[in-house]
Formats: C-alpha cells, sequence, structure tokens
C-alpha cells in the first residue's frame, strides 16, 4: 500500500484532465496564456487573494516572493527548523541567512515563543530581520495571530509556506482565513503529491499588495516589463500552460478531498491514539487542517527504522519527514548551529512517521495500517 495513490484521482478525473491537456496542445498558446490566467483567476476566486500568480514550483514561489520582496544579502529570515529543504534553501540562494527556530512540538510548526526570544537575545542581528517564514506543516497553518502580531511589531513581512497547506484555513478575528492569505504573500506548491497537486510541477503566489504582485509578475519573466526591457533582474518562473490546465479541472475538487482527508485523519485518531502514539494536534482544530500528511510520533522506546520496516514487510509503505532538521544539514554547517540546539526540531525529526493518507484511501486498507502498526508496536517497542 503506497503512502499516496495518484491513480486514484485519476479513476475519477483522468477524462477531464486529458481533455484540458489535449486542449492546451491544439491551441498552441503554451506559455503563459489563457490556461494561466484563466487557472489564476480560479485559484484567487477559491483562496480569496486579490492577485494570484502561477509559477514554475513551490520552491520558485519561495524565491520569488522573497525576491519582490527585496530580500538579499546582509539580510536575514527567521524560519521554523523542520521543513522541507526549500524553505530555507531560498532564503540562502538570495544570499541572505536564515535564521532557524525551534518547533511548537504539538504542532510541529514554527513556535512564536521561540521567534520573541531570539529576537530579545540578539538585537543587533534583529535588525536586520527582513521576514517571518513560517510553514504551515502537513497542511495546518502555523500561530499566524500570535506571528503577525510579532512582524507588525517590527515593521517586517510574513512570508507563508503554505506549500502543504492548500484549502487549510486558521480562524483570525471573526472569519476563517485561507492559509497563504494571511501573511504580506503566500507560496504554494502543485508538486503532484500536494493537497492540490498538478501533472508535474507548479506552484502559485497569492498577496493582497498590488505592488508585490506586480513584482511576482515582471520576476517571473526574467524581470522584463515590457519585454526585453529589464529593471529587476528575475527568472523563468511561469506556471506551465499545461500544469495550469490540469489544475483548473482539480480546483473545483480541492474542498471535498480535504474534508475526505479529514476523514481519514479521524479514523487513524480513534484507533492510534490508544496504542500510545502521539497522533496529530490540530491546533486550530480539525475542520482547518487538510492533512497533506498525516505523522505520528511513536511511543519512546520504539525504533522506527524497525517498524518502517515490520510496515514495509506487510506492503505497507511510510515516510520521514524530515530525518535531519535545517539547522544541522551540511550546507548549513557554516551557520554554527550544533545538535541539541532546537532540541524539539531534533525530537521531531527522530521520532516521527508519516503513514498512508489519500482522499480516496479505502477503510479496509486503513484498517490494515492500523492492525500492522499496533503489531509493530509490540513487536519493536
Ligand atoms: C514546506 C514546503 N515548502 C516548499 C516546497 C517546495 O515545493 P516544490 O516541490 O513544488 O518546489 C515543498 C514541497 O515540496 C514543501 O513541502
Amino acid at each position: 500500500m503506497p503512502l499516496l495513490d495518484l491513480r486514484a484521482q485519476l479513476a475519477e478525473l483522468g477524462p477531464a484532465l486529458e481533455a484540458a491537456v489535449l486542449e492546451v496542445v491544439r491551441s498552441g498558446s503554451y506559455i503563459l496564456g489563457p490556461a494561466v490566467a484563466a487557472f489564476e483567476a480560479a485559484a484567487a476566486r477559491h483562496l480569496g487573494a486579490r492577485h494570484a500568480i502561477g509559477v514554475s514550483s513551490g520552491t520558485d514561489a519561495l524565491l520569488v516572493a522573497l525576491m519582490a520582496l527585496g530580500i538579499g544579502p546582509g539580510d536575514r529570515v527567521i524560519t521554523t527548523a523542520y521543513s522541507f529543504f526549500a524553505t530555507a534553501g531560498a532564503i540562502a540562494r538570495l544570499g541572505a541567512a536564515p535564521v532557524f527556530v525551534d518547533i511548537d512540538p504539538r504542532s510541529y510548526n514554527l513556535d512564536p515563543r521561540g521567534v520573541d526570544a531570539w529576537l530579545d537575545a540578539h538585537p543587533a542581528e534583529a535588525a536586520t530581520v527582513r521576514a517571518l517564514l513560517p510553514v504551515h506543516l502537513y497542511g495546518q497553518c502555523a500561530d499566524l495571530a500570535a506571528l503577525g502580531a510579532i512582524a507588525r511589531a517590527r515593521g517586517i513581512a510574513v512570508v507563508e509556506d503554505a506549500a502543504q497547506a492548500f484549502g487549510a484555513t486558521a480562524p483570525l478575528g471573526d472569519r476563517a482565513r485561507a492559509a497563504g492569505t494571511v501573511g504580506a504573500v503566500g507560496c504554494f506548491s502543485f508538486f503532484p503529491s500536494k493537497v492540490l497537486g498538478g501533472i508535474g510541477d507548479g506552484g502559485l503566489v497569492v498577496t493582497d499588495d498590488d505592488a508585490l504582485a506586480a513584482r511576482v509578475r515582471t520576476l517571473r519573466v526574467h524581470g522584463a516589463q515590457p519585454k526585453h526591457h529589464h529593471a529587476l533582474i528575475g527568472g523563468n518562473f511561469r506556471l506551465d500552460a499545461i500544469q495550469a490546465a490540469a489544475l483548473a479541472v482539480k480546483l473545483p475538487h480541492a474542498a471535498r478531498w480535504a474534508a475526505a482527508r479529514r476523514a481519514v485523519a479521524a479514523r487513524y485518531d480513534a484507533a492510534l491514539a490508544p496504542l500510545g502514539v502521539t497522533v496529530p494536534q490540530p491546533s486550530w482544530g480539525a475542520a482547518h487542517h487538510v492533512y497533506a500528511q498525516y505523522v505520528v510520533r511513536l511511543p519512546a522506546g520504539v525504533d522506527r527504522d524497525r517498524l518502517a520496516a515490520h510496515l514495509a514487510a506487510r506492503g505497507i509503505e511510510t515516510a520521514v519527514f524530515y530525518p535531519v532538521p535545517l539547522h544541522l544539514q551540511a550546507c548549513f554547517a557554516h551557520l554554527g548551529y550544533r545538535a541539541g540546539a532546537l532540541p524539539e526540531a531534533e525530537r521531531a525529526a527522530s521520532a516521527t512517521l508519516a503513514l498512508p493518507l489519500y482522499p480516496e484511501l479505502p477503510p479496509a486498507l486503513q484498517d490494515r495500517v492500523i492492525a500492522a502498526l499496533a503489531e509493530g508496536i509490540d513487536a519493536v517497542g
């Protein structure tokens, strides 16, 4: 049983996807054009954002968002120590320095108290911090209320890495706000395994700021405005027309898929909590979570590798997101972080395991995962 089965979606949408792709092929319009514009408009409406700009990947969404904010050498960006590499890579590629802060062990998200503590303890460096870059890990929003307050007090931007959280929300003020639309700018990935996934790479930048949106659009085409006139140095960060067409087919189903993911997660929660496994802790309530991944924390004394092998022997695929926290990646050794510096991120990296979850996961298969996990914990614990 795979961690996720992308073919399950094809059973439902295969003909519509093929028709949409064929329409692009026949249109002769392959770069930006009507397919990208239509998806951007639909995505902006869906998320409640003023601007949605299709880009080549989630990685490039982060890169171009930080570029549009003018972040570069000499600047710092505070982010979580526990995420996919692209979060930190985007900061470092611009010559800025990532500042890694520990996570809240319940949500696995950037801990605002840690951000405050770092800023208080480093007044000189704090003056060079240009943005906070929280990640909505596994499909649940980071504490945007607290992080927003810190950012506002310092006059810096919040850049949301919402790569894993398309359709997630957070109740802020009197309404639920969509992940990605709360900060100055939000970044999504349409990598095929995401909650809303393309049939290849893709990403999206959303913002309510007209000037920022205009800069992202310009940077997406090498900084040209108009064509061949470059006031900015950008790159080729365009969303492919074929991806846009496929995503437009899938977008109307995103909310239903998120609900199906929540139902699978609720079943896991009920069955796994009695096993001593720490199930995901939705800080805003499960209704706001989209469960891009279902990640459990194993009981102390359970060897993760042996448990994963036990499950693999029964045909059940699992994954470790992420075995090495960002501050301990070899490429960031020059930043001087040592093992033990950010203990919650390190604990999460060593004791968590992702289980199969996708909207169409049949209850009978899920029961096999639950039974094998129960047996495995007994066997290797
Ligand atoms: C948290 C996070 N940020 C950024 C990315 C990068 O997205 P992409 O793979 O589309 O470049 C991903 C996904 O892969 C991610 O999970």
